[in-house]
C-alpha cells in the first residue's frame, strides 16, 4: 500500500474515541503516531505497532496529517498553541466536539498558522468507530478534507458540510438535539407508566414502535418550517397539540411525575395560541424556537 493511500498519521489525545481512532487507522496500515497527556494510555496502541512521541512537537511534527480527539477545545488549544510553528504546513482535523463559534475561531487561529482545518462532529461511539453506521461529519478546508478522504472513510461514513468550519458541530449538536429530546421524553414516558408499576422494558417496546412511526411526520414538518406557511386542514394544529400537552403535564402531576421536561414544551404551545397560531400547523411551534422566546 503506497504512502500516499496511506500516508502518517498522528494522533494526539488517547481517550475512548482517540484510541479507537488511532487503532482503527493503525489496523489499516497507516503508520501511526500517538501522543496522550498521561502517556500511558498509548501502551496498548505501541504494543500494536503505533510510534509513541515524546512530545506534542514530535507528535505534530511526525506526519502531514494529526487528528486530534480530546476533551474540550480549552484542551486542545492548549496542547497545539505551543507547537503552532511545527504545525505549519500540515493538516489538523479536530475531532474533540465543541460549539460552532470554538471551531470557527480555532480555524481562524490554524488559517493564521498556515495549518490546513478541518472540524469533524462523531456520530458514533467508540465500538461503532470503523464499523458499519458510524458517521462522521466534517467542515473547513474542502482540499484538506478531499486529499484526506480515505483515511477519513476508515473510521465511519464521511460527510462534508462546506468551507464554514462550524457546520459539522452545527449538525453534531442539532442531531443530539433531536436524540435527547427522545432520550427525554421515553424518560418522561417511562416515569409516568412506572407510576403505575410498568417497567421501563415494557415500555421500551412501546415507545420504539411508536417513535419510530413518528418519524415519518418529520419531513411533513419541514415542509411547513421551510415554506414559512403554517396553514393547515388537518388536526395536527397547534391548539389541539396543546391540548394534548396539558394532559400530560396534568396527568403527571395527578402521578407525581416531574414536570420538569414537559413544562416548557407546554409553555412554548401556550404561547403560541396566546398569539393567535392556534390554528396553524404544529410545526408553527419552530418559530417560538427560533426567536429564542
Ligand atoms: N465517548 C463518546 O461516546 C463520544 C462520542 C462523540 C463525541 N465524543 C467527544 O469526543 C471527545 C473525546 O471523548 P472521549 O470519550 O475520548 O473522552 P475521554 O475518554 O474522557 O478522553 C479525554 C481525552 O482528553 C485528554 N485531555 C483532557 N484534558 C486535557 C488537557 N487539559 N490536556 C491534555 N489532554 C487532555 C485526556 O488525556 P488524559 O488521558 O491525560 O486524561 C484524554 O486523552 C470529547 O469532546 C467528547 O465529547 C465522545
Amino acid at each position: 500500500m503506497s504512502e500516499q493511500e496511506r500516508p502518517p498519521v498522528t494522533v494526539i489525545g488517547l481517550g475512548a474515541m482517540g484510541s479507537r481512532i488511532a487503532e482503527v487507522l493503525l489496523a489499516a496500515g497507516h503508520p501511526t503516531s500517538v501522543w496522550n497527556r498521561t502517556p500511558g494510555r498509548a501502551d496498548p496502541l505501541v504494543a500494536q505497532g503505533a510510534v509513541r512521541a515524546s512530545g506534542v512537537a514530535e507528535a505534530v511534527t511526525a506526519s502531514p496529517l494529526v487528528l486530534v480527539c480530546v476533551l474540550d477545545y480549552a484542551a486542545a488549544r492548549e496542547i497545539l498553541e505551543p507547537v503552532a510553528a511545527e504545525f505549519a504546513g500540515r493538516t489538523l482535523v479536530h475531532f474533540t466536539t465543541g460549539t460552532p463559534q470554538q471551531a470557527r475561531e480555532m480555524a481562524r487561529w490554524a488559517a493564521g498558522h498556515g495549518i490546513g482545518y478541518v472540524d469533524s462532529g462523531m456520530m458514533a461511539t467508540p465500538p461503532m468507530i470503523g464499523k458499519d453506521g458510524a458517521r462522521f461529519l466534517y467542515s473547513g478546508s474542502q482540499d484538506a478534507f478531499e486529499r484526506y478522504r480515505r483515511s477519513l472513510e476508515l473510521l465511519g461514513t464521511a460527510e462534508y458540510f462546506g468551507e464554514d468550519a462550524g457546520l459539522a458541530s452545527l449538525y453534531d449538536l442539532a442531531l443530539l438535539s433531536a436524540m435527547y429530546g427522545m432520550f427525554a421524553g421515553f424518560f418522561h414516558g417511562a416515569a409516568l407508566v412506572g407510576s403505575a408499576g410498568v417497567s421501563a422494558a415494557d415500555f421500551a417496546e412501546q415507545a420504539a414502535a411508536w417513535v419510530t412511526a413518528m418519524t415519518v411526520g418529520l419531513p411533513y414538518d419541514a415542509e411547513f418550517i421551510d415554506s414559512g406557511d403554517y396553514t393547515t386542514a388537518d388536526e395536527q394544529t397547534v391548539a389541539f397539540n396543546k391540548s394534548a400537552f396539558d394532559m400530560i403535564v396534568q396527568a403527571s402531576r395527578e402521578e407525581g411525575v416531574a414536570v420538569d421536561f414537559v413544562a416548557p414544551l407546554q409553555a412554548l404551545l401556550a404561547r403560541q395560541v396566546a398569539e393567535g397560531h392556534g390554528a396553524a400547523s404544529f410545526a408553527r411551534v419552530f418559530e417560538g424556537i427560533r426567536a429564542g422566546r
